[in-house]
């Protein structure tokens, strides 16, 4: 139901680095954990960026989006000197050889198909495709990526292009048809925001057959509690304080 590590670091590496680089990999590494979430943008030209903003402005100076830029233009804009002076110049990864590195340093993806507004079903295609090539066997699933997105109809759209990776639906909250959606999209994990979860929730979601992940906890007790309550995996950006071994 869920073969994944139960820790994993919040866009790269949480709040040690500057969040979806290569820096936040690093940073993740060094405390231990080999199992990553982040997030998957299409440039204008249709590659593959990882960035969790469409818009520039925060962790790269804007004006401008991803969708109206061209992957080349993206990965030269500096991602790490909001972060801090020492990150000065670290740049937005192209999602090959981001998940590249993961692949060669054994670290699982959690990969966030993050569409622009509009771009739903071009950016479950590109990531579910392009993830089945870098993955051609499909016959160990615990170390294929798993797929998720908040985006139902990226989803379609990524089962279309490689029926055989694992798929996750995010929601915030739990909507009351949130099992016929799941079953509907055929994915193996449900992932929702710990703040709208109750233990009624969680057990249904488990006894359901799904696994269920719970972003984004950065408080050890709540990270327990959640546990207790069946969590399977816990997502957080406080690699520091929640161990890669957390129990
Ligand atoms: O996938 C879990 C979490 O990353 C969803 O929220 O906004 O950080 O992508 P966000
Ligand atoms: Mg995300």
């Amino acid at each position: 139901m869920w073969p994944y590590p139960r820790m994993i670091a919040h866009r790269g590496g949480g709040t040690m680095a500057p969040e979806n680089t290569l820096a936040a990999l690093a940073a993740g590494l060094r405390h231990g954990y080999h199992a990553v979430e982040f997030d998957v943008m299409l440039s204008r030209d249709g590659i593959g960026v990882v960035m969790h903003d469409p818009d520039f402005g925060r962790t790269v100076l804007g004006p401008g989006s991803v969708a109206q830029t061209d992957a080349a233009a993206i990965a030269a804009l500096d991602a790490g000197s909001w972060f801090g002076a020492e990150h000065a110049g670290e740049p937005v990864p192209l999602f090959v050889p981001f998940a590249e590195y993961c692949k060669g340093h054994d670290i699982w993806m959690n990969i966030e198909i993050k569409p622009a507004p509009g771009h739903d079903e071009a950016t479950g295609r590109w990531v579910a495709s392009t993830v089945r090539d870098l993955f051609p066997d499909e016959s160990d699933q615990a170390r294929l990526p798993l797929l998720s997105s908040f985006s139902a109809a990226a989803l379609r759209a990524a089962r279309a292009a490689a029926p055989g990776l694992p798929r996750a639906l995010a929601f915030g909250a739990l909507p009351p048809d949130w099992e016929g959606q799941a079953r509907e999209l055929g994915v193996l994990s449900v992932h929702v925001d710990h703040n709208r979860l109750t233990p009624a929730l969680a057990q249904s979601v488990k006894a359901a057959g799904f696994g269920l992940f719970c972003y984004t906890v950065n408080d050890p007790a709540r990270a327990r509690l959640l546990l207790g309550w069946g969590v399977d995996a816990i997502c957080t950006d406080r690699i520091d304080l929640l161990a890669w071994d957390f129990k």
